[in-house]
């Protein structure tokens, strides 16, 4: 089993980069914000907690995450081959859990891309999503607290994952093509 995180702040290409290295390596992506979108478009109570929190730009209580993050697992065998994590881990209550979830079927976070973005293209890029994307986030007002919980709440885990020996930083910036590049050779040294 080989698990990536991809880590950066909300724009920095975590999605886009995900659908490159799926095709590239097989791995199962799960994207927390996309398994939290498709509740809220089929009108859950999930959906309507998630909802409550994501158009304010904040996270959604760990422990509700975590839970949710362990029934996507469970329900997905194909998972055992390999993961993406996107937008999992955020804070580093979810870390330590996804550590434990992995170490049951014993595996590991092999290597954690983080993707760095200078935060004004980080706005550019949201706005821009923004016209047509319909997300309820991709808007300034919310753009910024997304922002301000990024470097409050998800950033210090940064420095958990260098400790551990496996954060890898990519600069974000630059075609998408090229920031591929950099991600494969940084896999390929490991
Ligand atoms: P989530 O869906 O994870 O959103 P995010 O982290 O805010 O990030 P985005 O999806 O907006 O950006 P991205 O990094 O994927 O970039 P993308 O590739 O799209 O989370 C949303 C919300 O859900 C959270 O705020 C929270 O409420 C909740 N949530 C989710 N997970 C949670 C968790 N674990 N715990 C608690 N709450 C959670 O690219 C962005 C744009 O830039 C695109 O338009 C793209 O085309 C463009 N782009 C990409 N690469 C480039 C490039 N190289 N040059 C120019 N443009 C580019
Ligand atoms: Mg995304």
């Amino acid at each position: 089993m080989f698990n990536v995180v991809i880590f950066g702040a909300p724009g920095s290409g975590k999605g886009t980069q995900s659908e490159r290295i799926i095709s590239e390596y097989g791995l199962f992506h799960i994207s927390t914000g996309d398994v939290l979108r498709e509740q809220i478009a089929k009108g859950t109570e999930l959906g309507k907690i998630a909802d409550s929190y994501i158009s304010k730009g904040q996270l959604i209580p760990d422990e509700l995450m975590i839970d949710i993050l362990s029934q996507v697992l469970d329900a997905n065998p194909q998972a055992g081959k390999g993961v993406i994590f996107d937008g999992f881990p955020r804070t580093i209550e979810q870390a330590k859990a996804l550590k434990k979830m992995l170490a049951l079927r014993e595996a590991e976070v092999d290597v954690v891309v983080g993707l760095e973005v200078e935060e004004e293209e980080l706005i550019e890029r949201l706005l821009k999503r923004g016209q047509v994307s319909g997300r309820s986030d991709d808007n300034l007002d919310t753009i910024k607290k997304r922002l301000h919980v990024y470097h409050n709440q998800t950033k210090p885990l940064k420095d958990y994952y260098v400790k551990e020996g496996k954060y890898k930083q990519i600069k974000g910036t630059g075609t998408v093509e090229n920031i591929f590049n950099s991600i494969k050779e940084t896999i390929s040294k490991l």
